[in-house]
């Protein structure tokens, strides 16, 4: 097919997603041809740096030869079976390298998107303190600004007004906490500590509730869908100290950060904390299947076990739970972080990247808070002018994408929040490009506003 009929027939059929499908008329989507490495290819032949790692899941970039044998390998033995009454080699391997990545959270349940991962998790917290003595914790508080995924009790679970807002009638409440503090990253002095008043407000509505409080949900130390803000592991410290004392369990949402996008395998490793559930996604697969999975303890376990008319059992169930095909590629992914230390690369490599972020704020001047950990760094978009943000009518963030889309980088701006997220592997050449093209692309769409 031509790249024409492509865009035609895409046009009169495809609703994207995340989209005002409007703006497609104007600007329409890439036809990819194909995918390596940090690169989309499109039917024409040009090359896009992907500096979102195809929303944040790339991590090993696009085609990685080892994670494609390890499915191919997969697929001559079988691409799927339920994984009810069955078991298999893949996942079991898998399973037991999940379980090392943050004891005592050895035991994996599997699902097929973060969503619903982050669901099965606050599932298992609710039926966790009915099976334990304590129905009246049935409720939730999570951080604010924060995003869990797309589902009706995940968008309660966030504070992402722009996705959950037509849906606010059928919302169930759930608790936002005050306010947090952001910082930089970790060179920021703010780092070190969550300030104590931000602290007492949040403690103060923890406090309110204490009793009836099932689980705190959080991505632990950076936000992504909420603007990509950093905040203090000290903040993930006093929330384990305080859920530990009051009963109340911690799900920690690294369906973004988890694989080493923040340096560590996992966020909460800043923090030296275990939460009691961790939701995985993304990185876990690298970007090869739907896959996600919930850890909870051994301990977190028990309280399901039973004979059959206890009523015990966590009766969830998704038709690609488990599903080979990701597995196959889930596993490759971990022994590929592990034998390339690829969290040690992040750690060596994460100041490049927040430095070519950094030329593009010198240079264009239209940049402020500039923040980044391990292997992302973020900035607003001001007027150069007055130093001021631009009114949101005028969409520059979105203005700035395309311009950057034109000289051949994916960017997806939050508003006008700009970001670099791209593959962890990604060459310092391509970083350097990507550099080039936001600059040029911030030029040219902050020219005439
Ligand atoms: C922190 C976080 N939680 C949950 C989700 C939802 O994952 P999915 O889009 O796979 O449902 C996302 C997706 O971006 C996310 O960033």
């Amino acid at each position: 097919m031509k790249q024409s009929e492509i865009i035609a027939l895409d046009a009169k059929h495809v609703w994207h997603p995340c989209a005002q499908m409007k703006d497609y008329e104007d600007f329409p989507p890439l036809p990819v041809a194909s995918a390596s490495g940090s690169h989309i290819i499109t039917k024409d032949g040009r090359r896009i740096i992907d500096a979102i790692s195809s929303w944040w899941c790339k991590a090993l970039g696009h085609g990685h030869p080892r994670i494609r044998c390890a499915v191919e390998k997969q697929m001559d033995k079988f691409e799927h079976v339920l994984l009810a009454n069955t078991c298999n080699e893949t996942v079991a391997e898998l399973s037991a390298r999940l379980a090392g990545l943050c004891p005592p959270l050895t035991r994996v349940f599997y699902a097929d998107n973060g969503s619903t991962a982050m669901e099965i998790a606050m599932k298992m917290s609710l039926q966790y303190h009915l099976q334990t003595g304590m129905p009246e914790r049935r409720h939730f508080a999570s951080l604010s600004n924060g995003y869990h995924g797309e589902s009706i009790l995940t968008l309660a679970a966030g504070d992402c007004e722009l996705y959950s807002s037509p849906f606010a009638a059928v919302l169930p409440r759930i608790q936002k906490l005050a306010p947090i503090r952001y910082c930089s990253g970790p060179q920021d002095p703010a780092w070190q500590g969550f300030p104590e008043e931000a602290w007492n407000k949040i403690k103060n509505s923890l406090d309110a509730k204490a009793e009836q409080l099932s689980a705190i949900i959080f991505e632990p130390v950076l936000q992504g869908a909420g603007g990509m803000l950093i905040y203090s592991p000290d903040l993930l410290r006093r929330l384990r100290d305080w859920a530990d004392k009051n009963h109340v369990q911690l799900i920690a949402d690294e369906i973004m950060t988890g694989f080493a996008r923040t340096g560590p395998m996992l966020a909460c490793e800043h923090a030296g904390i275990k939460p009691d559930f961790i939701a995985l996604s993304k990185g876990l697969t690298a970007g090869w299947g739907p896959m996600s999975a919930v850890l909870c303890s051994e301990d977190t376990y028990m309280a399901f076990y039973g004979d059959y008319f206890s009523g015990k059992a966590f009766m969830h169930s998704n038709t690609y739970c488990g599903h080979a095909l990701g597995a196959a590629a889930a596993l490759e992914t971990l022994k590929i972080f592990e034998e390339e230390d690829i969290p040690g690369q992040v750690k060596h490599r994460s100041q490049f990247l927040a430095d070519c972020m950094k030329s593009v704020a010198d240079s264009t001047k239209s940049l402020r808070n500039l923040r980044s950990i391990g292997f992302m760094a973020a900035a607003d978009i001001v007027n150069p002018s007055t130093g001021q943000p631009y009114p949101k009518e005028l969409r520059i963030g979105f203005k700035a994408s395309q311009a950057a889309l034109r000289r051949g980088a994916l960017l997806r701006p939050l508003g006008d929040t700009i970001y670099f997220l791209p593959p962890l592997n990604t060459d310092n050449n391509t970083l350097t490009q990507l550099a080039e093209i936001t600059e040029a692309a911030l030029c040219e769409s902050t020219k005439n506003a």
